[in-house]
């Protein structure tokens, strides 16, 4: 089993160049390729060519990984690690021109399965604002070299985050959860990249995060971001994150937020 430095070393790198593609091709102006899951779910040929890149980078590196990328099919695991990457995570934000979306990247161990993987290494990165967030398991979280703590809300209540799925037959179900977590809110961000409303909750930027409807790499990096910096991270009910719903919180805000989310 390699030590998690190095693979975190192998994923800043590749977060960097990565990064550096999306930011080159989104200066060049951006195409949509593809419509996924519903028209407002999008693909950029950016998406598609930049997890090309992360996927070869890894392969050459340590060909035995597997592999989970949002844009391209899984490859199983022959070392028991595996990567699980989000190219451009906040899309949408990308096709508009808005500089808030991030390549994320994880390594897990074990079963590839947000139920049951061990996460090692996250790393997300915003090639447009240059902030590269890193979490190794065990050895804390950091933005560059400053190492984060996730922060407790003050009186005025919490800054809380959340996002809203592309299909609009889950709207209800979204607006629901707002009106039920308003009390605990001083305010409430909705920015378009799950991994980087992780990251800011392990940064303190953010009291907490909630969402329904995550994939295994809107979490992966960020996930481990926010249990590094101290915070914790759960799902539905009292479970691990997951597509039912996905909550990131400093300790004491957490048991408050899950309680009004109901899970
Ligand atoms: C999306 C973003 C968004 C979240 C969606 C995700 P994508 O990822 O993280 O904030 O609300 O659920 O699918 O499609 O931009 O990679």
């Amino acid at each position: 089993m390699p030590h998690a430095q190095e693979l975190a070393r192998l994923a800043l790198d590749i977060a960097r160049e990565a990064g550096e593609l999306a930011r080159l091709r989104r200066s060049e102006g951006v195409a949509i390729a593809a419509t996924k899951s519903a028209l407002a779910d999008i693909v950029t040929e950016a998406d598609r060519e930049v997890e090309a890149l992360v996927r070869d980078l890894l392969g050459r590196a340590r060909p035995d990984d597997g592999f989970v990328g949002e844009e391209s099919g899984a490859e199983e695991s022959l070392s028991g690690i595996t990567w699980v990457v989000d190219p451009i995570d906040g899309t949408v934000n990308y096709a508009y021109g808005i500089p808030h979306y991030a390549v994320s990247i994880a390594a897990v161990s074990g079963d590839p399965d947000p139920e049951r993987w061990t996460a090692l290494v996250g790393v997300v990165f915003n090639p447009a604002s240059g902030e590269l967030y890193h979490a190794v398991r065990g050895e804390g979280a950091w933005l560059g070299e400053r190492r984060l703590a996730v922060s407790t809300p003050s009186d005025a209540g919490a800054l809380l985050a959340t996002g809203f799925g592309y299909d609009p037959a889950t709207h209800e179900g979204d607006f629901a959860r707002l009106r039920t977590v308003m009390p605990l809110a001083r305010d409430i961000r909705r920015a378009g990249a799950a991994s980087l409303d992780l990251a800011y909750v392990a940064a303190g930027r953010l009291d907490g995060y909630y969402e329904r409807g995550l994939h295994a790499w809107d979490h992966a990096a960020g996930g481990l971001l926010v249990s590094e910096a101290g915070g914790l991270l759960g799902g539905a009910p009292g479970g691990r994150p997951g597509r039912e719903l996905t909550i990131a919180a400093g300790p004491e805000l957490f048991p408050r937020l899950v309680a009004a989310l109901g899970t």
